[in-house]
């Protein structure tokens, strides 16, 4: 099944005379890991941000063609909505984490959402072994290697949204 696509996307930046992405047509369905991979400056980034939304809510420019993720039209989608399907891991990981340890990390969603104490333990605590973390539950981020803060800010995005995450690499 289908988890995003995009059709005929093209898209230009309010501040660039050309268009950055040109007829872009692409499907990733659901269980599928996919890299993209280009130049510095060919687009990998632009093309995240129209997945996450960040394209139009925070970056302006013009969009022409579709662009799906699961049922939602990431043009007129609202943020909150988009939040919901997609997580994105950024290059610099330590400006991701607010919880002295993974476990509060992992917590912190949750909390937003007003998920009741006893439950919230348990959801952690599952969360923890499906992603195989039950170890670093109680360590604090910064004691993490870099590769390993990626990772752990990949299965915290992973708990919150459970169905799609995007990882940033420059
Ligand atoms: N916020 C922005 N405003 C204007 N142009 C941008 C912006 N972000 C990126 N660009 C331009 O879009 C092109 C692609 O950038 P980007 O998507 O960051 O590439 P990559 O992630 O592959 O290095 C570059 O030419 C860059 O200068
Ligand atoms: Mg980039």
């Amino acid at each position: 099944m289908p988890a995003i696509i995009f059709e005929h996307v093209n898209f230009q930046y309010e501040s660039q005379a050309e268009p950055t992405l040109h007829d872009i047509n692409l499907t990733i369905n659901a269980g599928e890991k996919v890299l993209i991979a280009g130049p510095s400056g060919s687009g990998k980034s632009t093309l995240g941000n129209l997945i996450n939304g960040s394209i139009p809510h925070s970056i302006k420019g013009q969009v022409t063609g579709h662009i799906r993720v699961g049922k939602l039209d990431t043009q007129e989608a609202s943020l909150f909505d988009l939040s919901l399907l997609v997580g994105t891991v950024l290059q610099d990981p330590d400006s991701q984490f607010i919880g002295l340890t993974t476990a509060e990390d992992i917590a912190f969603g949750l909390e937003n959402d007003r998920v009741a104490r006893p439950e919230m333990h348990q959801r952690v605590e599952q969360w923890a072994t499906r992603l195989g973390i039950a170890a670093q539950l109680h360590q604090s981020p910064q004691e993490l290697s870099g590769g390993q803060k990626q990772r752990d800010a990949w299965r915290v995005c992973s708990s919150m949204t459970a169905t799609f995450s995007s990882s940033m690499n420059h």
